[in-house]
């Protein structure tokens, strides 16, 4: 196991273990909350087995990756983490120019996974792969992958040379946005490539949490709503669900996802109250 996974995890196709519970951090270290709390709730995330940290140069111009940095200070070996370049930055020289500056602001010498963030305006999908082969070679990233890539997309991805290295797809996915269970999904565990899931409780301000079947599971187990919204988007094995939290009493309600397990009749409920 590549990092120290307490509970469900997931393999990518390359044998690395990961925990299936990672940390977003698309708004952190924006004044939503005060800085040393988010901070203090992304350090209990670690502690509590989400050692896998979801980031991306653009979330907060940078502020994002600067307060991950921070965080994972002493402990960079113990955490998997991974970024994301912006489809302005895909070209070559962009794309090198943006992984030294995501690793700068991390503090690290080595991302664990690189994503290409969107494939929209991206003029040369075969040079963006070639770049991420070339910094993966360098060592400067273990592996590279994609975000909000449909069938179409995966499909040229795999007909460019060393396009099948994708080690995932990162897309929206939770009970209030269950779409790439259709094809999506499917097409990427035919190939064996486990899909990371945004905005896994629905997105800020979402009302999965407030749903009445999801509130009742919790309470007869004796949880949270927000568990048992992971759990489900984690329940097939090849999801990698990653939550955003700057609040520690919610971080410590999503991390109980990481070894709850639910029912064949409790999925079958919310099956029917959230249908596909
Ligand atoms: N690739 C892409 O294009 C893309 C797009 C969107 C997101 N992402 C990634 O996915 C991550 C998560 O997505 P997201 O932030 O959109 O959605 P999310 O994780 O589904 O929801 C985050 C919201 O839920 C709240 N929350 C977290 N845990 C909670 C709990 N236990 N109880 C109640 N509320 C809780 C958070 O507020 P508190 O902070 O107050 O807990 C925040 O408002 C992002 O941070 C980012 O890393 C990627």
């Amino acid at each position: 196991m590549a990092v120290g996974a307490a509970g469900q995890a997931v393999s990518l196709s390359d044998g690395t273990v990961v925990p299936a519970l990672g940390q977003g951090s698309a708004r952190l270290g924006q004044g939503r909350h005060p800085l040393a709390d988010e901070e203090q709730a992304m350090s209990t995330g670690l502690s509590l087995g989400m050692t896998l940290i979801d980031t991306a140069e653009i979330y907060g111009d940078g502020r994002a990756e600067q307060l991950i940095g921070r965080v994972i200070k002493g402990r960079r070996d113990s955490v998997f983490l991974v970024s994301k370049v912006w489809p302005s930055h895909a070209t070559r020289a962009g794309i090198q120019s943006a992984c030294s500056a995501s690793l700068a602001r991390l503090g690290t010498n080595y991302l664990d996974l690189y994503l290409l963030h969107w494939p929209d305006r991206v003029k040369d999908l075969a040079e963006v792969v070639g770049t991420f082969e070339q910094l993966r070679a360098g060592g400067h990233i273990r592996r590279w992958g994609v975000s909000n890539f449909g069938v179409a997309e995966l499909d040229r991805l795999f007909r460019i040379p060393a396009g099948e290295q994708c080690a995932t797809n990162q897309v929206p996915y939770s009970l209030a946005d269950r779409k790439v269970e259709r094809e999506v999904l499917p097409w990427c565990v035919q190939r064996r490539m486990p899909i990371m899931a945004y905005s896994p409780l629905g997105g800020e301000g979402s009302s999965v949490l407030r749903n009445p079947t999801v509130q009742r599971i919790a309470a007869s187990r004796g949880g949270s709503s927000a568990a048992v919204a992971l759990t489900w988007a984690m329940r097939s094995g090849n999801v990698i669900a990653i939550p955003e939290s700057g609040s520690v009493a919610h971080v410590r309600e999503n991390a109980a996802a990481l070894t709850l397990k639910l029912e064949q009749n409790e999925l079958r409920q919310l099956d029917q109250a959230f249908p596909t």
